[in-house]
């Protein structure tokens, strides 16, 4: 049994993971395959920020199976609220930052600097559309659910962890690790058989790709479902467990991480003076009011 499901991490933001992420995995001419990783990057284990650390041993010890299947249970209604996209932007933009007290707007920024580097390179409407509405499940802090269950790189539950997931050694607290059905390769699901019959560990992306499921495409799908699976699509992990389709969508969830990770520059977005652009995206994909 989880002890202290309602524990909270000591991020003063989600910047702190974001960071954390931008220096295991730095930009690079081969983004989206880190085995290609020029000499001479920083080793991501020096010292991470104590913060951090602590995040992830929270995040490994509570995200079991049966956390997994009671978050999927308890948000599967969604009336919690009924917003519009834009609304939940500025919903979101409520939830305070610590470390930045200089930034009064750091989560609407990070969406529209995504959104504009993809509109930018030319992207398709809807991979736009995906960078605008990515990390909107980040909401889920407003409804007090605890960081660890919000942010974090994803992974599967009910099979072996990855030893290239982010500290893996701190999963031996994990009550899941005593359960040796859970600790085979395959554990409970078989070769192949696709990422959809597959928990992942819950947070801003299983939840979002919940809310919006019937409304984007299936591309947009993949990369709000997947987009922080860093353990597969930067390390190439449980591909075992992917069906032909996942591995032709995965194409996309990297081509995704590049702006989502790297877009952030100085020159802050006026939300306002981009609002008729983004309304009029929205409306091609959305009612005006969806349930969250
Ligand atoms: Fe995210
Ligand atoms: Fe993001």
């Amino acid at each position: 049994m989880q002890t202290s499901p309602k524990e909270n991490s000591h991020l003063s933001s989600f910047e702190e993971w974001e960071d954390f992420l931008k220096q295991r995995y730095p930009d690079s001419p081969s983004a989206g395959d880190s085995r290609k990783k020029p000499e001479g990057f920083r080793d991501y284990r020096a010292e991470p920020r104590a913060s951090v650390k602590e995040f992830y041993r929270l995040n490994h010890t509570y995200q079991t199976r049966e956390f997994v299947l009671g978050k999927q249970k308890e948000f599967a209604s969604r009336g919690r609220a009924r917003m519009g996209i834009w609304e939940a932007m500025e919903y979101l933009n409520t939830l305070v930052d610590d470390s930045d007290p200089d930034t009064d707007l750091p989560q609407i920024e990070h969406l529209l600097q995504t959104a504009e580097a993809c509109r930018r390179d030319g992207r398709p409407r809807w991979f736009i559309l995906t960078g605008l509405v990515h990390d909107l499940g980040k909401i889920l802090c407003l409804w007090g659910e605890p960081q660890w269950a919000v942010v974090g790189d994803t992974f599967p539950v009910g099979c072996a962890y990855s030893p290239k997931i982010v500290f893996s050694e701190l999963f031996t607290a994990n009550p899941d690790s005593a359960v040796t059905q859970y600790q085979t390769r395959l554990g409970i699901y078989t070769e192949g058989c696709g990422l959809d019959k597959v928990d992942m560990s819950w947070g801003h992306d299983e939840y979002m790709y919940r809310v919006v499921r019937d409304y984007l495409p299936e591309e947009a799908r993949y990369v709000i479902r997947y987009h922080s699976f860093y353990p597969a699509h930067k390390e190439g992990e449980y591909e075992y467990l992917m069906n032909e389709r996942d591995k032709q969508m995965f194409r996309w969830v990297r081509e995704f991480q590049h702006y989502d990770l790297y877009s952030k520059v100085p020159e802050r977005p006026d939300p306002q003076e981009l609002r008729p652009y983004y309304e009029a995206l929205i409306s091609e994909y959305f009612p005006p009011q969806i349930s969250w």
